[in-house]
């Protein structure tokens, strides 16, 4: 299947190789997962939907304009890291094979696959995401742009899959950007010793993450003055819609983020400007928001370094070096599977 081209491209572009896409979860799946987390979300006391509900194929192209956005330094900051030490990071690792969880469009990656190329030991990448859309368009890309590299692209839950990471060969698994801050201390733990299991002695983990910094420059990233940031959290309201036969109606929602200063966490929320009743037919569930109501879409944490490597140190990964952006605004984390 991989080598199979294809006229035209998901953007059009001519001759690129039909990527290898592996689903581990499909449709059906997906909509499994949906339904029960809405159900569970919107029958609870406090009203909540996890923040992986953002990343329908729109979802995704917001979130890639925010990453463009001047307010959202998060980006360029890693960016700045990457491009500083991507070649100590492809010398150190040795790495084969280049898993990406939480891939997106991969564009950050290209300058550690460069770096990897060079060094002459690359064989394989894998990006993982939820969103298909958007993994195809960046698997056909990096085919063609790596043709020499095969490319397997997952199509998963890095909260559930991650046997799929169980691949032979030297593997360095990158989970950038800080979507790992989006998960609460408890799930981070989990996917950390998930993810430990799954490495051999030797493999390597480099992990983005946002650090603590003065608030405002925090919530101005998630406040910006283009309302992207409010477009991309009502989004989970159009993508339950369409999913599950809802009528939100987006006009009586609005976005609200707030640097919590005790857990360190940007947090996000849904605020409902009314008192008003939704539906989502497909599930039977009918639920009334009062004014003002919140419905928590996300968190983002912010972390420090001692914080972090304490974590990773605890799922049985090594923290071996420490970087950060000029600014301190950002820091990544290589650590390896003991
Ligand atoms: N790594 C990119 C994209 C970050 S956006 C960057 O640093 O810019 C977060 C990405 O993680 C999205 O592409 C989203 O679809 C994906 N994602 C979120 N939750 C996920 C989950 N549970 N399993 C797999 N992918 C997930
Ligand atoms: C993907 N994730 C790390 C982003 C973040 O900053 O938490 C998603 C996002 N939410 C609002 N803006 C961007």
């Amino acid at each position: 299947m991989s080598s199979q081209p294809t006229a035209t491209s998901a953007r059009g572009l001519v001759d690129a190789p039909e990527p290898d896409i592996s689903i581990y979860m499909g449709p059906d799946d997906l909509m499994r997962q949906l339904r029960e987390d809405a159900v569970a979300g919107l029958t609870a006391a406090s009203k909540s939907i996890p923040s992986k509900w953002f990343y329908d194929e729109y979802g995704s192209g917001l979130f890639d304009q925010i990453t463009r956005l001047p307010e959202y330094y998060l980006t360029r900051a890693e960016s700045e890291i990457l491009g500083d030490r991507a070649g100590a990071i492809a010398e150190l690792t040795g790495a084969e094979t280049l898993i990406e969880l939480g891939s997106g469009t991969s564009e950050k990656t290209r300058l550690l696959l460069d770096a990897a190329r060079r060094a002459g030991h690359l064989r394989r990448i894998v990006p993982f995401d939820v969103d298909e859309a958007t993994l195809t368009v960046a698997a056909e890309e990096l085919g063609l742009m790596y043709p020499e590299v095969e490319i397997t692209g997952i199509v998963g839950d890095f909260e559930r899959h991650l046997d799929a990471v169980a691949l032979s060969g030297r593997k360095l698994v990158i989970l950038l950007g800080s979507t790992i801050g989006n998960l609460s201390p408890h799930e981070r733990a989990r996917l950390l010793e998930d993810l430990s299991n799954n490495l051999n002695p030797g493999d390597s983990f480099l992990l983005g993450v946002d650090l603590v910094k003065p608030v405002g420059d925090i919530e101005a990233a998630y406040n910006d003055s283009a309302g992207i940031s409010a477009e991309f959290n009502l989004n989970i309201l159009r993508v339950l819609n369409r999913q599950l036969d809802g009528d939100f109606n987006l006009n009586r929602f609005e976005h609200v983020a707030v640097f919590d200063p005790e857990s360190e966490q940007m947090k996000m929320w849904l605020r409902s400007t009314t008192r008003q009743e939704v539906a989502l037919r497909a599930i039977d569930l009918r639920t009334t928001f009062d004014e003002s109501e919140l419905l928590h879409t996300e968190i983002s944490a912010n972390f420090r370094r001692l914080g972090i490597e304490r974590e990773l140190s605890l799922a049985g990964l090594k923290p071996a070096y420490w970087w950060t952006d000029r600014q301190d605004r950002f820091g990544l984390s290589l650590s390896t599977k003991q």
